[in-house]
């Protein structure tokens, strides 16, 4: 495994690479991927493997344009060219029907595919040049935090994969909101930066929302099937009830602000993030990796706004963290 710095030169081998069966870390503007091309089912085999995924939990397929979303979708609803003309490239991911000659390991059995085009420039430039689809995963083991720069991927993945392309940090930081086309209604899978309510605007239509998606407080965190989750036990709570849960200073804590100002003593590392949801985001996962790399007793985590703009960010630390307080 290398990580190489993005140019020409390493495009083309990670273009090589990935034709070769091999698996590549790419960034996207969201997390970094681990991409294979996703018309080798053997390739697609090893990222499972490497992520310690599930078979079936299915990938999503990255593409360089949304003229390409034919080749791997059919009966594509006009909604979705209506997306795509208004926002891609972009952190948004389209569930359309498959194709029927689309890999079942791809689609984890569903008849189902996940298309997005990422808007980052070196991953159109390797989409472009190796000119199919890559199917990319984020690139952490399987229920562990997105990476967010190419460091993150070597750290998760070691020679695990072979050649890390260094992108630099990712502009957004959470996952790709996903949109569900494939069905009767426009229905929303995954919260990310591109909101319902634009998604809406866009489609002139109601976007639906599952029940299970809406609840962005988990009570226990066992309820949840799939966390994105620290090693470090980790707790958020609401800033009226932080320095109550900060008294223990036997305890060695990591703390997360949402713009909160808390003073760190011996046993309390602070990190105080931005309360702009944008910036937030953006440095999220990086710092809960950091607060997990300490070692600490417990981790808590300022609970942010609920507002529509931290749908994205709540719906993560309901995974990542139990609500305290
Ligand atoms: O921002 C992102 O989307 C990142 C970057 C690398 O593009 N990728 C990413 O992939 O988050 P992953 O595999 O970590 O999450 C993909 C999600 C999974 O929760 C999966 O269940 C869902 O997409 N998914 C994929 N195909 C699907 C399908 N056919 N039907 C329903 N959900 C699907
Ligand atoms: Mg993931």
């Amino acid at each position: 495994m290398a990580i190489l710095q993005a140019t020409p030169e390493s495009i083309e081998l990670a273009v090589q690479c990935l034709k070769n069966g091999g698996l590549v870390g790419m960034p996207t503007e969201t997390v970094y991927g681990l991409g294979a091309d996703a018309s080798n089912p053997d390739a697609v085999k090893r990222i499972f493997a490497a992520k310690n995924r599930p078979e079936n939990h299915p990938l999503i397929v990255h593409l360089a344009s949304a003229s390409q979303l034919d080749d791997w979708a059919q009966a594509i609803p006009e909604s979705a060219y209506k997306l795509a003309q208004h926002f891609c490239p972009a952190p948004l991911a389209f569930i359309l029907k498959k194709r029927p000659e689309v890999s079942e390991i791809v689609t984890g059995g569903q008849n189902t595919v996940a298309l997005r085009i990422p808007n980052h420039p070196v991953a159109l430039e390797l989409l472009r040049q190796f000119n199919g689809g890559i199917a990319a995963p984020s690139a952490n083991r399987f229920c562990r935090i997105s990476p967010t720069q190419a460091q993150h991927v070597a750290d998760e993945l070691g020679e695990d994969v072979d050649l890390i392309l260094d992108g630099g940090a990712c502009q957004i930081g959470v996952e790709s909101t996903i949109i569900d086309l494939s069905g009767d209604r426009p229905t929303l899978l995954r919260f990310g930066q591109i909101t319902r309510s634009e998604l809406e605007a866009v489609l002139q239509t109601d976007v639906f929302i599952p029940d299970s998606l809406s609840q962005t407080t988990v009570r226990t965190a066992g309820m949840m099937a799939i966390h994105y989750a620290p090693t470090t036990p980790a707790f958020r709570c609401e800033t009226r009830f932080l320095l109550e849960q900060l008294k223990n200073d036997t305890q060695k804590i990591g703390v997360l602000t949402c713009g909160s100002m808390i003073p760190a003593s011996q046993t309390r590392t602070v990190i105080q993030l931005p309360a702009d949801s944008v910036s937030y985001a953006q440095n999220l996962y990086a710092k809960l990796r950091e607060l997990d790399a300490l070692k600490l007793d417990f981790i808590v985590v300022e609970q942010p706004p609920q507002s529509e703009a931290w749908h994205a960010i709540n719906d993560r630390l309901s995974k990542a963290t139990r609500e305290i307080g």
